[in-house]
Parts: structure tokens; C-alpha cells; sequence
């Protein structure tokens, strides 16, 4: 890997923390309300899991994110005018991101920001074959993390004067907490300065059977992703959760506007983690994730908080999802 990672132009990698997994099931643990970061989903097998969630007919929003930016990609393509390097928080395999690289002329480069530094460099260099004319700069780094891009960088030359724009589709904003969110945001207006743009998928409140039922399929393949949470966590940090003695819940909460998905204990048991051991009493629930929705003029008031305005809303025709162009004032 070492070789191919001298064949980008520019391959930055801030060296994303990996190991704080210990410490944050303990701290989650020791809460009044017990909870386990959602970004543990996502081992091997879970990252498969939700690929099959992505495709079960009960989960409406990736074919309908697909569905709308196919559809609005051509006056997307209308709209940005100036050179704009596209930037992708979480880019994964990059799959999505494919239909924009393909149909926007405006595009010069591609910077993939990933935490996987192996998927990202293997993706990167099937893109950057791909699509010869395009820069692929591939970023080792977390969501959380900062990126401390030097636009005036050498390798970055003519990046001077491009426009910037962030993509971050499958509505994930909505998987964190309205502080978050904004703080995200915040940090993505940095990123693409006055002018620049976030593209971005935001899922919509709606009718409540359609949400559970998207989060409970008859299938349980959300269940199974729930519940591999605990193998993933047993199998890093030596911890002794009996996922299978644990419910899969997920119910909509119309006061908060949020799916929460729920492990409830079916027996009372002890788990021993690294720093010791955390009783979990029958009938108790681990929470796993938020999965917020929102309200086209909820969405404007956080991007308008967060220095942007909202340039267009594509929606599908039942308005359950929405891509969004913020520009950055
Ligand atoms: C990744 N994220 C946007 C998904 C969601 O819908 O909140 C994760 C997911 N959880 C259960 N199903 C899908």
C-alpha cells in the first residue's frame, strides 16, 4: 500500500484515533440511560448488513436519495458554473458519488475523507482510473476531526479559485444530536469557505408506520445489524455481551422527531469490560442510535445557524427525503 499511496498527488492522513472503542463502552455503559455509539455498527459484517438494509424494500431512503439525485443531477450540473472540487465526509466505497463525478463538468478534483484508510485508498484508485480528468485526493481522517487543509499546498495549485463543495448524502446527519449537527455543519462551512456548498441528503418526518417499518423489517436484517454491534465490541475489546439474549427495538419518537434503535436485555446479566464489570438487568435497553428526521423548515433554521443558506430542496413526490443545496454565506 505503501507505494500506491506515493501515486496520489496528495494522500493526507491525520492518523484518525482507532482505539478509544474500551473507553467508550464503559462511558456509554456507566450513563443513567445505558448507550453504545452508533459508529460501532460498522465492522466487516455490519458495514454488509447495512449494504442489505440499503436494498429491503421497508428501507425507503437510499433508492429514494438515488432516485432524486439522478433526477436532479442535470440541473445540478446547470447550476455550478466555476472550477469545484468535490469533498465527501464518510465517502465508503463511493458509490453515490459516482453519478455527481460522472455528469458535473465543474469538477476538477475529488478528496474522499474516510476513517478506513485501506478501503479509501482502494477506492480512490478505482475512481482515480476511472476518471482520468478528475484529481482523486484521498483524507485519512475521523468525522469528528478537524482538517487542517492547506489550499494553498503546492499539490493543491490549481485548486486556487475552485469552488468547494461537500457531499454527504444518506441523510447520516441525521444520526447525530441537533448540537452535533451543528457543529458538523459549522465545521463543513470552514472547510468549503463563503461561497462554497454542502449537498447534502436529509431525511424528512413522516407518517409514523412507514418510519417503524423501515427500521423493522420482516426480514430482521436490522435486527441482525443491531445485535452485531456486541459481537464487534466482544471481538475487539474481550467483553462477554450474549448478543443473542438482547431484542432488537426501534420505535419513533414524535417528540424528538427521531427513530431510536434499542438492544433490550432479556435476562439480567453481567458484562465484563477491561475496566471491570456493568450489571444489565432484564428488561433494561442498551440505546444504539438516534435516526433523526426532519422538517424541510427545521433543516433551513439549522443550516441558516450554521452559516448557510439553502439553496435548493429536490424531494421525491411523497416528500419523504430531500437533497439539499446549501451555499455558505
Ligand atoms: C447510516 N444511517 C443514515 C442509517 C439510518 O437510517 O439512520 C443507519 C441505519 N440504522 C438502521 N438502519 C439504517
Amino acid at each position: 500500500m505503501q507505494d500506491a499511496v506515493r501515486e496520489f498527488d496528495l494522500f493526507l492522513d491525520l492518523e484518525p484515533p482507532t482505539d478509544t472503542m474500551e473507553s467508550d463502552v464503559w462511558d456509554g455503559l456507566s450513563q443513567t440511560q445505558p448507550c453504545l455509539p452508533s459508529k460501532y455498527f460498522y465492522d466487516a459484517r455490519g458495514s454488509e448488513l447495512f449494504d442489505a438494509i440499503c436494498e429491503l424494500p421497508e428501507y425507503y431512503p437510499t433508492r429514494t436519495e438515488r432516485r432524486i439525485l439522478e433526477d436532479m443531477v442535470p440541473e445540478l450540473n446547470a447550476l455550478l458554473t466555476e472550477p469545484t472540487i468535490l469533498l465527501e465526509y464518510g465517502s465508503g466505497s463511493s458509490t453515490k458519488t459516482q453519478l455527481l463525478l460522472n455528469h458535473l463538468d465543474a469538477l476538477t478534483a475529488y478528496v474522499p475523507i474516510d476513517i478506513s484508510r485501506d478501503h479509501l485508498l482502494a477506492t480512490g484508485f478505482s475512481l482515480a482510473e476511472r476518471f482520468p480528468s478528475i484529481r482523486v485526493l484521498p483524507v485519512c481522517a475521523d468525522y469528528g476531526q478537524r482538517i487542517p487543509f492547506d489550499w494553498r499546498a503546492p499539490e493543491l495549485a490549481d485548486a486556487v479559485g475552485a469552488k468547494r463543495m461537500v457531499f454527504f448524502p444518506g441523510s447520516t446527519i441525521g444520526n447525530f444530536t441537533l448540537p452535533v449537527a451543528m457543529n458538523f455543519l459549522h465545521r463543513m462551512r470552514e472547510l468549503v469557505d463563503e461561497g462554497g456548498h454542502v449537498l447534502i441528503g436529509v431525511d424528512l418526518v413522516k407518517d409514523s408506520a412507514v418510519l417503524e417499518t423501515a427500521y423493522n423489517d420482516a426480514d430482521g436484517i436490522t435486527a441482525a445489524f443491531n445485535r452485531n454491534m456486541l459481537h464487534h465490541i466482544n471481538r475487539r475489546i474481550g467483553s462477554n455481551f450474549r448478543p443473542e439474549a438482547f431484542e432488537h427495538q426501534a420505535i419513533w419518537d414524535s417528540a424528538e422527531n427521531r427513530i431510536e434503535m434499542r438492544l433490550i436485555a432479556t435476562e439480567t446479566m453481567s458484562i465484563s469490560l477491561p475496566q471491570g464489570s456493568v450489571s444489565i438487568p432484564k428488561g433494561r435497553f442498551i440505546r444504539t442510535e438516534y435516526s433523526h428526521k426532519y422538517h424541510l423548515d427545521g433543516f433551513t433554521r439549522l443550516a441558516n445557524q450554521s452559516g448557510f443558506v439553502v439553496d435548493n430542496v429536490w424531494t421525491d413526490a411523497n416528500t419523504w427525503f430531500s437533497v439539499q443545496l446549501l451555499t455558505a454565506v
